[in-house]
C-alpha cells in the first residue's frame, strides 16, 4: 500500500523561538538557501497534500509575507496567543472550517523548525498510519539525550499508550529514550473533534496536541508510533548552535547528492551549497567554495578554490578560481580569475578569458575575447576575438546616467584606456596606450589621444636637490659623460 494524498499538512510555526535571540522569527532563519519553514514546506509538498495550513502567531506579518513568496497557496491560521500545540492545531482546524473545509482522510502535522525532514520520511509515516488503520500515528525517534522531549509511553506489553511531556513525566518515564518528534499522521475527522477536548491541566498550563493520543485510544481507536530511521530529520532547531549543526548536516547531504551524480567535491568540509545547486559530471569543486541560489556548474568545469557563486551558470569545461560572481553567465571553456568579480548581467561567451582584478557588470564579452588584467567593464558589448589592454575602465557613469560602450569584433585596445560612454570602437580598430576614447573609432582606425611627450631636462636636480632621485640622476649623467 502506498501513501494516499493527504487532505492537509498542518505546519506549526507560531512559537517565538526565544533561544535564537533574534529579531527574526526562528522559522525564517536560513540554511542552504532556504528558510527553516521553507525546508519543512518542501518536504510536505512531496506528499502533494490537498492543502497546506501554516499556523502563525509570533511575528506573523513577517512569516505571512515570507509564505506569500514561497508557498502562495498555503492557508495561514492565526494563533493570537501561544497556548500550546493543541490550541495551535485547533486554530488550523477552525481556519479550514471558516473556508468550508471539514477534514477527512489523512492529515499530517509537523513543526516549522525541522529543516532536515525529508518528504520520504513523511511518506513512510503516512503509509504506516494508513496500513495500521490508526486514528493517530506518532513519528518517534530514539535519541541519546531525550531531555525536554515528550516521551513515547508503552505498557508492559510494549503497546503504545500515550505521550507524556518531559515536565509532566515520572522518573521512570524520563528514562525512556524514545521521543515524540512532534510530527504525526492523524485521521482528519477524528483530529477535528479531539482538538476541542484537550485540557490545559498540566505542568505548562497549555493545550497539548500530544494528549490526543490517550484521548483517541480511550475512545477505542488504534494509535501507533512509527520510528524515524534518521533522528537528525526530526530534530528541531532551537538556537544558533543547532542552526549551524543543521546547516552542516544538510550541506553534507546536498554535497553527497552532487558527488553521487558524478561531480568531485575536493573538500566537503569547506564547500557550501544551497538546495537548488546543480553540478554536471566531472565538474570539480575546489576547497573554500560556496555555490548559492540556482548556481549550475557544467560538465567538466572547475570551480574554486576560494570562490563564491550566486545564481550563476558555469559552462562546460570552464575554470573559475578565487572569484565572486552573482547573476552571471560564464560560457563553456571560459577562464575566470584568479580574483575576478562578476556582477549581475555579466555574460561571458565561449572561450572568453577574464583575468586578475577584473570586474564585469551588465556586459556581454563575445566569443574568445580577453579582458586579462586590472579592468572594469561596465555596461559594455564587447565583440568576438577582442583584446582589452590592461588597466582599462569602461567609464559608464556620467554622474547622472549610465551609458553603454560597444567594442567591435577583433578590436585591440591599448593598456590604460578610458572608454567614455556612450562610445563605439569599430570592428578591427586599435587604440594606443593611455587613450581616452571619447569619440567613436571607425573600423580599422588607430585612435590615440595622449599628447606627444615633452621632457623637461634637469627638472629633478633643480627642484629636488639632494634627494636620492637627484643623486641617482647625477650619477647616471656622470656615467654617461664618462662613457663618451
Ligand atoms: C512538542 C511536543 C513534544 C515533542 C516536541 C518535539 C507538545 C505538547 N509537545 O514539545 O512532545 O517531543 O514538540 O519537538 O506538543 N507552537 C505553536 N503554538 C503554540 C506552541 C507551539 O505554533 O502555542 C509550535 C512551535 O512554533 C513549534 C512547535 O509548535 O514549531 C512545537 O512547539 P514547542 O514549544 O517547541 O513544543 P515542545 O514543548 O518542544
Ligand atoms: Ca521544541
Amino acid at each position: 500500500m502506498s501513501a494516499s494524498r493527504p487532505a492537509a499538512v498542518i505546519v506549526l510555526a507560531a512559537g517565538e523561538g526565544t533561544r535564537m535571540k533574534s529579531r527574526r522569527p526562528k522559522v525564517l532563519h536560513e540554511i542552504c538557501g532556504r528558510s527553516l519553514l521553507g525546508h519543512v514546506l518542501a518536504a510536505a509538498a512531496e506528499l502533494e497534500p490537498e492543502r497546506t495550513v501554516v499556523v502563525v502567531g509570533h511575528a506573523r506579518e513577517q512569516v505571512t509575507e515570507h509564505l506569500k513568496a514561497i508557498t502562495p497557496d498555503a492557508v495561514t491560521a492565526v494563533q493570537e496567543e501561544q497556548n500550546g500545540t493543541g490550541h495551535a492545531v485547533r486554530m488550523a482546524v477552525e481556519a479550514l472550517r471558516a473556508q468550508g473545509v471539514e477534514l477527512s482522510g489523512t492529515v499530517v502535522l509537523t513543526c516549522g523548525d525541522t529543516p532536515l525532514l525529508r518528504g520520504e520520511t513523511l511518506r513512510g509515516l503516512v503509509t504506516a498510519h494508513e496500513e495500521a488503520g490508526n486514528a493517530v500515528t506518532v513519528l518517534s525517534a530514539r535519541v541519546p539525550d531525550p531531555t525536554g522531549y515528550g516521551r513515547v509511553v508503552r505498557d508492559a506489553d510494549g503497546v503504545f499508550t500515550a505521550i507524556v511531556e518531559h515536565a509532566d513525566a515520572t522518573e521512570a518515564q524520563r528514562a525512556v529514550d524514545e521521543i515524540n518528534s512532534g510530527m504525526y499522521a492523524f485521521d482528519g475527522a477524528l483530529l477535528s473533534q479531539v482538538v476541542h477536548r484537550l485540557s490545559a491541566d498540566n505542568a505548562k498550563g497549555e493545550e497539548y496536541i500530544t494528549d490526543a493520543v490517550a484521548l483517541l485510544r480511550g475512545d477505542g481507536h488504534r494509535v501507533g508510533a512509527h520510528t524515524a530511521s534518521d533522528r537528525t530529520e526530526v530534530e528541531g532547531v532551537n538556537d544558533r548552535v543547532q542552526l549551524a549543526e543543521a546547516r552542516r548536516l544538510l550541506n553534507a547531504r546536498l554535497l553527497e547528492r552532487l558527488m553521487r551524480g558524478g561531480a568531485t567535491v575536493v573538500d566537503p568540509a569547506s564547500t557550501w551549497v544551497d538546495v537548488d545547486v546543480e553540478a554536471g559530471r566531472d565538474a570539480v569543486i575546489e576547497p573554500q567554495t560556496q555555490l548559492q541560489g540556482r548556481t549550475v556548474v557544467g560538465e567538466g568545469a572547475q570551480v574554486g578554490p576560494s570562490t563564491v557563486l550566486c545564481d550563476t551558470e558555469v559552462g562546460e569545461g570552464a575554470a573559475v578560481s578565487h572569484t565572486v560572481a552573482r547573476e552571471a553567465v560564464i560560457g563553456a571553456e571560459v577562464t575566470v580569475g584568479p580574483y575576478a568579480y562578476l556582477r549581475p548581467g555579466a555574460r561571458l561567451e565561449r572561450g572568453v578569458k577574464v583575468g586578475t582584478y577584473v570586474e564585469v557588470k551588465n556586459s556581454v564579452v563575445g566569443e574568445g575575447s580577453k579582458v586579462p588584467h586590472l579592468t572594469y567593464v561596465g555596461d559594455a558589448d564587447i565583440g568576438r576575438g577582442v583584446n582589452i589592454g590592461a588597466s582599462s575602465v569602461f567609464v559608464n557613469y556620467d554622474g547622472v546616467n549610465k551609458h553603454r560602450t560597444v567594442i567591435g569584433d577583433h578590436a585591440r585596445t591599448g593598456s590604460d584606456n578610458m572608454f567614455v560612454a556612450p562610445v563605439r570602437v569599430g570592428d578591427g580598430a586599435y587604440t594606443g596606450a593611455g587613450t581616452v576614447v571619447r569619440e567613436d573609432v571607425p573600423p580599422g582606425a588607430l585612435a590615440v589621444s595622449a599628447g606627444s611627450q615633452r621632457n623637461i631636462e634637469g627638472w629633478v636636480e633643480r627642484k629636488r636637490p639632494g634627494t636620492p632621485s637627484a643623486q641617482a640622476a647625477e650619477r647616471a649623467r656622470a656615467g654617461s659623460e664618462e662613457d663618451r
